[in-house]
């Protein structure tokens, strides 16, 4: 089969696509024929092999897994011997499902191994491939945000910094749906589509000091990971919560020191740590709110497999509105 492979860290450059064996199913795994995969932010700080400490996991010296991606979207081609409803429900060879293969990667391929105890779901009439391949990277995570961490409640007025990206633009329909109050933080040429979102108000970033804005806000969600909790405390209103996918020092700090804290506090969480069956048990509600409110996942730009450099290079521009999927 077909696959994009990362023989060594660098620039999107090192991806090359290799014809390797079609991977045998184990008997609790389940091997999906690959309609669509995604390329994500997360992808590609794999590839660079950054922050560095991330290749405790990834690898010292090179990615141990060769090919890359996470999310995926196909149709079961294979079940193992083993592999029980409980796990998976009813899903049969044949069906069309979806999910993300964590630490294994090796989504960008023409067919894919995962574990029956892995996040995949069966992927409903409603999302298309394109769709669904992206569905626990942008989506997923801001609900996590949104919903588990920050407890958003519909009275409460929200800032998402990085509006116009994946984990941005799902947060905020996520948001609005929910009834909070928006303010979409990105360029102004992606404001009229924030708009069509569902902001109420949005801000250039190139325009405007944020520490400055003449706001008060509950929530915070810096998604680029370029503001400081203690810059953003005018624009915290009491008891408000500064939250970050990004990790760093400065944030760990300050979610440490206001762990307990009756004031304003500052948060960070990686989907990636929490388990499967929980982040399952996410998809599931997340699901009935795409449905419910017609929510859609905004897809930037498609490549064909063989294309995948290409689809690396355009995510590490740091300008792609919405998420960016390979297609086999
Ligand atoms: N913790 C977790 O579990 C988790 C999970 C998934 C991802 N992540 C991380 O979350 C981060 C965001 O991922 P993503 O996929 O949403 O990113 P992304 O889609 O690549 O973000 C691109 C967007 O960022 C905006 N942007 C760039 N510079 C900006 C600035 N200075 N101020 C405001 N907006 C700016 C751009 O908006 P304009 O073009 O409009 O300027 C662009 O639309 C990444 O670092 C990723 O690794 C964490």
């Amino acid at each position: 089969m077909k696959a994009v492979m990362c023989p060594k860290y660098g620039d999107a450059s090192v991806l090359c696509i290799a014809d390797v064996p079609l991977p045998e199913v184990g008997p609790q795994q389940i091997r999906v024929k690959v309609v669509a995969s995604s390329v994500t932010k997360a992808d590609t700080m794999m590839r660079q092999g950054t922050p560095w400490y991330a290749r405790l996991a990834l690898g010292l010296r090179r990615p141990k897994h060769g090919i890359t991606g996470t999310g995926f979207s196909g149709v079961v081609e294979a079940l193992g011997a083993d592999v029980s409803n409980v796990n998976i429900g009813d899903v049969k060879v044949g069906d069309e499902v979806f999910g993300e293969s964590g630490l294994t990667f090796s989504t960008n391929a023409e067919y894919v191994i995962v574990e029956q105890d892995a996040v995949i779901l069966k992927k409903p009439s409603f999302l298309s491939h394109e769709e669904a391949c992206v569905m626990c990277d942008g989506p997923l995570t801001s609900f996590n945000f949104l919903h588990n961490i920050a407890k958003l409640k519909p009275s409460q007025r929200i800032l998402i910094n990085g509006a116009s990206g994946s984990l941005g633009s799902a947060a905020v329909q996520l948001a609005k749906a929910h009834g909070a109050y928006v303010i979409a933080v990105c360029s102004q040429s992606n404001h009229a589509w924030m708009y069509e979102l569902g902001a109420d108000e949005c801000v250039d970033y190139r325009q405007q000091d944020l520490a400055l804005l003449n706001q008060q806000v509950d929530v915070i969600y810096d998604t680029v990971g370029n503001l400081k909790f203690k810059q953003m405390q005018s624009v915290l209103a009491d008891k408000g919560l500064f939250m970050s996918p990004v990790l760093s020092m400065n944030l760990l700090w300050h979610m440490m020191r206001t762990r307990s804290s009756q004031s304003k506090r500052a948060a960070f969480s990686a989907t990636g740590m929490i388990s499967p069956s929980q982040l399952k048990k996410d998809l599931k509600t997340l699901l009935s709110i795409y449905e419910e409110k017609t929510l859609q996942n905004y897809i930037d730009c498609r490549f064909d497999l063989k294309d995948a450099s290409k689809a690396h290079d355009y995510v590490d521009s740091n300008r792609k509105k919405g998420s960016v999927v390979l297609l086999n």
